[in-house]
């Protein structure tokens, strides 16, 4: 067997707080948007009021993790049950169960790798001033951000700020974003991306000087789009798609100003966001330590010349989700040689090692992959397995691409795959599973809630075990 990953990778899985934990009302937690969002959608889906019920099984479930062998546990915090308001009186009770839970896995050998924000914003600073809309809301974050590192950075010492900020901002309920009219839509959405951008900022700074040894950085939703031909307008398109949806986030977050195409998008779209030239001390300070990305497939793109039907600042819409496509840049497409998941993701190891060694020879920073995983609607067997050998081949094969990764001189610290145990899904509920373990429940019967291991559990118990050795 060969040796391919350092002595002390972090082999672990992730989760979310809204999509494990339920409780959802419980000891004085606050409504988040993540929550409402749910709620909006519960007579056709599970919502987050129980979810996989982390809140009554975390010893548990902990107990699972520690059988698995995990080094790390990658998971967020809700803000809402620290500070169920957001920006009022902060709640023991939930300061105390984040405790018991980072002094449980402590104590089971796992390092907790925690994210402030995971979709969650709490509702009550929607209400209150349509949440990043206003610059205050950073400045909550901030405060909420301290909170955490002065609570548990004596252990939590690796810690991410937003999760997927360049995906959350296109998606508008997440954001709030209920403006018909797409030039105002916009505009709200480029000031709320700054002020995520200054919030991140200030959370980072706050690490470096409340965590000692602490190393905090950006969780990004990563991907890397191929050009549908070799036409050079084609290759321009897919460089821009990946400019658009991801590398002017890292880039804001490494040099703490937004990168030329972006200031040009910005300025001809005419939405350029109030940004107090006192920030940039704030957003120059703030260096990243290293880079947690989650990376679950690829994309294609062909370009898009603009024409009556798509004119210049036309979007294209899919289901929520808004494009960057306003100069005719580029269109989705299929790419053949990819087969694709029954939920439509291109599955990609190869772009992994793509992604892994473009981040690495642009930034030089460490990276652990905080998700990746295969959505599935898992059948368990009457005699009570699951038998899922395609989350198997999915997770050994992303695998295999990390190995050759770090053969390409790229430094990983990581690897935690979506997700440690099923959980509710953005989109579909307990339809679609992702996890190791399987949680007895449907969308509308919540059964009894049984963990169950699949047949991944076992092969990934081997993986972690073996040190990835093949
Ligand atoms: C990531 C999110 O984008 O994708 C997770 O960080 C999410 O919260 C995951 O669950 C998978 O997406 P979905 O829609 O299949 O749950």
């Amino acid at each position: 067997m060969k040796e391919r990953f350092p002595e002390h990778f972090l082999w672990g899985a992730s989760s979310s707080a809204f999509q494990i934990e339920g409780g959802w009302d419980e000891d004085g937690k606050g409504m988040s948007v993540a929550d409402y969002n749910s709620f909006k959608h519960s007579d056709k889906q599970a919502d987050s009021k129980v979810a996989s019920d982390f809140y009554h099984h975390w010893r548990e479930d902990i107990a699972l993790m520690k059988e698995l062998g995990m080094k790390a546990y990658r998971f967020s915090l809700a803000w809402t049950r620290i500070i169920p308001d957001g920006d009022g009186e902060v709640n023991q009770h939930g300061i105390d169960f984040y405790n018991q839970v980072i002094d449980e896995l402590i104590s089971n050998g796992i390092q907790p790798l925690v994210t402030l924000y995971h979709f969650d914003l709490p509702y009550a600073l929607v209400e209150k001033y349509n949440g990043w809309e206003s610059r205050e809301c950073a400045f909550a974050f901030e405060r909420y951000a301290r909170i955490c590192f002065q609570a548990f950075g004596d252990r939590v010492k690796i810690w991410q700020v937003h999760n997927e900020q360049n995906l959350m901002i296109r998606v508008n309920n997440r954001m709030n974003i209920y403006v018909e009219d797409d030039y105002q839509a916009d505009k709200m959405r480029a000031q709320m991306d700054y002020h995520m951008f200054l919030a991140h900022a200030l959370a980072v700074n706050a690490c470096h000087e409340l965590v000692k040894d602490g190393k905090v950085g950006p969780a990004v939703s990563s991907t890397c789009t191929y050009p549908l031909t070799n036409q050079p307008m084609d290759v321009w398109a897919a460089r821009m798609n990946d400019n658009f949806k991801t590398n002017y986030c890292l880039e804001m977050h490494m040099n703490g100003e937004y990168p030329g195409y972006y200031m040009r998008y910005l300025k001809e779209r005419n939405i350029v966001p109030q940004m107090p030239k006192a920030d940039q001390e704030i957003l120059k300070k703030a260096k990243i330590d290293y880079i947690a990305l989650n990376y679950y497939r690829t994309l294609c793109a062909s370009y898009l010349p603009a024409d009556e039907k798509h004119p210049i600042g036309s979007r294209v819409f899919r289901g929520n989700e808004v494009d960057f496509d306003q100069y005719g840049y580029c269109r989705d497409e299929k790419n053949e040689n990819l087969k694709a998941s029954e939920y439509g993701a291109q599955i990609d190891p190869m772009g992994l090692r793509l992604v892994l060694n473009d981040y690495y020879r642009r930034y030089h920073l460490p990276m652990i992959v905080t998700e990746n995983g295969l959505g599935t609607a898992d059948v368990l067997t009457e005699d009570g397995h699951v038998h899922d050998d395609y989350r198997i081949a999915y997770i050994d094969a992303h695998i295999d691409a990390i190995s050759d990764a770090i053969e390409d001189g790229v430094e990983m610290m990581g690897y935690c795959p979506w997700s440690f145990m099923d959980l509710l899904s953005s989109h579909q509920g307990f339809k679609k599973r992702y996890g190791f373990v399987y949680v007895n429940r449907e969308d509308h019967d919540l059964k009894d809630l049984r963990r169950i291991k699949k047949d991944s559990f076992m092969w990934y118990q081997k993986v972690i075990k073996d040190n990835g050795a093949k």
